[in-house]
């Protein structure tokens, strides 16, 4: 790691933590325009861009403007760009960002369909870049823009592949903008991250890095599009560790709108994890379909003793639980496992027909070939769970081929 650890990023942030616990939210932007300052020579100047700004969002239409405007007021005298990626927001963020993106050629926006995923627009954004330089941020505010010249420093001028701007450094920082809840969460995964890279870093989970855009496009086809742990997921997929700097930053409070990062972000993060440990073999979702046909497991059984109570013949009893399962699991999948291709409305009964038909198949499927291996290795238990395998396997890829097939 390189030396540069020594001071916080600069000046406004001590500023803006004031601001941002003041009472009156409204006087938060007074220091800053609402329109960003369009500077004259902006449309003219065709230099092209040193810097490109990634910033992901999902319904944050009142903080673009406000943020746009800072930009201009830190990165004067760098070339940038940045770059929004939306996930075709509700509240119409991309409206705003083409509306400015109209008058002030630094701004571009790329419009999201039929997905979701911070990791994913990342890494849209930064390949649909040419900068030498890109840096990742949050649109919300909470990460201090005016770190952004000096990491552009530290990356241009020392050996530093990439600049983590960490909210762990030394000394510790306050974190303002989290909640209770959160931080000792933050610190336990930060915990499991570290045991995973080949370079330390104290924030693998940061939001807010810059790295030269080489260094993404060589990691680019391992990446997962899934979840928020684009930086953990860069420096474990990079061919050759990169070198890593630091600087230091106060986490503030968001300026508008809600957190995105829920429970399904976190087992996102957990099958991130286990996707590294298998070198990619067990991705985050077919752990998440294995998960959601534990707990259909879990719900024929129920309904199968339950029934057996009511004195229902087991056959009729059986044919319940096993569709009851198969509500189960394919109600789960299509709001957890596939929650990005979701169906709904008449896609919604059309697909529980598919699905209901392609895992009869997979039973068939486990049963035919663990009855094979049994005739030649007659260990119940492995043919057992050889034949749970075989059916998991035969429904996970039918699943992800048909039932909900990228469209
Ligand atoms: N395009 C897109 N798609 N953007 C998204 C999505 C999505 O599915 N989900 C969230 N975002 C955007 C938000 O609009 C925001 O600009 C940024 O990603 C971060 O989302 P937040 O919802 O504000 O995340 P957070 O503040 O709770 O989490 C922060 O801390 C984490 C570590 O604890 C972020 O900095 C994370 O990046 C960081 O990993
Ligand atoms: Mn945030």
């Amino acid at each position: 790691m390189s030396g540069f650890n020594d001071d916080m990023c600069p000046a406004l942030s001590e500023q803006w933590s004031r601001r941002m616990n003041s009472s009156q939210p409204e006087t938060m932007h007074a220091p800053f325009s609402q329109d960003p300052p369009v500077r004259k020579d902006a449309q003219e100047d065709a230099s092209p861009p040193a810097l490109s700004i990634i910033i992901p969002t999902f319904n944050e239409v009142d903080n673009i403007r406000p943020l746009v405007g800072r930009l201009h007021e830190t990165l004067v005298g760098i070339e940038w760009e940045v770059i929004f990626v939306d996930d075709d927001s509700a509240d119409h963020t991309i409206d705003i960002i083409r509306r400015m993106s109209l008058q002030d050629r630094r701004v571009r926006g790329i419009r999201h369909v039929n997905r979701r995923g911070l990791a994913g627009a990342c890494l849209e954004g930064i390949l649909s870049s040419s900068a030498p330089i890109v840096a990742v941020m949050d649109a919300d505010l909470q990460h201090d823009e005016t770190c952004l010249p000096k990491m552009f420093r530290m990356i241009s001028t020392t050996s530093a592949d990439l600049v983590v701007a960490t909210r762990y450094g030394e000394p510790p920082q306050h974190v303002d903008g989290f909640t209770r809840l959160r931080q000792p969460g933050s610190i336990l995964a930060t915990g499991i991250a570290q045991r995973l890279l080949p370079t330390p870093t104290s924030d693998p989970m940061s939001g807010f890095f810059m790295v030269k855009r080489g260094i993404v496009e060589a990691a680019a086809p391992r990446l997962s599009l899934h979840g928020f742990k684009i930086l953990l997921d860069i420096l474990t997929s990079s061919p050759s560790p990169p070198t890593i700097a630091e600087v230091n930053y106060d986490f503030r409070p968001r300026l508008h709108g809600e957190s995105k990062l829920d429970a399904m972000i976190v087992m996102e993060y957990l099958g991130l994890i286990v996707a590294k440990l298998t070198g990619d073999l067990i991705t985050p979702r077919f752990l998440m379909f294995c998960i959601v046909g534990s707990i259909g497991l879990a719900v024929h059984l129920a309904v199968l003793r339950l029934l057996l109570l009511d004195d229902l013949s087991f056959p009729v009893a059986q044919t319940f639980a096993m569709m009851s399962a198969v509500l189960s699991n394919y109600t789960l999948n299509n709001a957890l496992t596939y929650r990005d291709r979701r169906r709904r409305g008449w896609r919604y009964l059309t697909g529980l027909a598919v699905f209901s038909l392609l895992c009869s198949f997979g039973v068939f499927a486990g049963v035919g070939l663990s009855t094979l291996i049994y005739d030649q290795e007659p260990y119940w238990w492995l043919d057992g769970i050889g034949g749970a395998v075989i059916g998991a396997v035969w429904n996970y890829v039918t699943s992800s081929a048909i039932t909900w097939r990228a469209r």
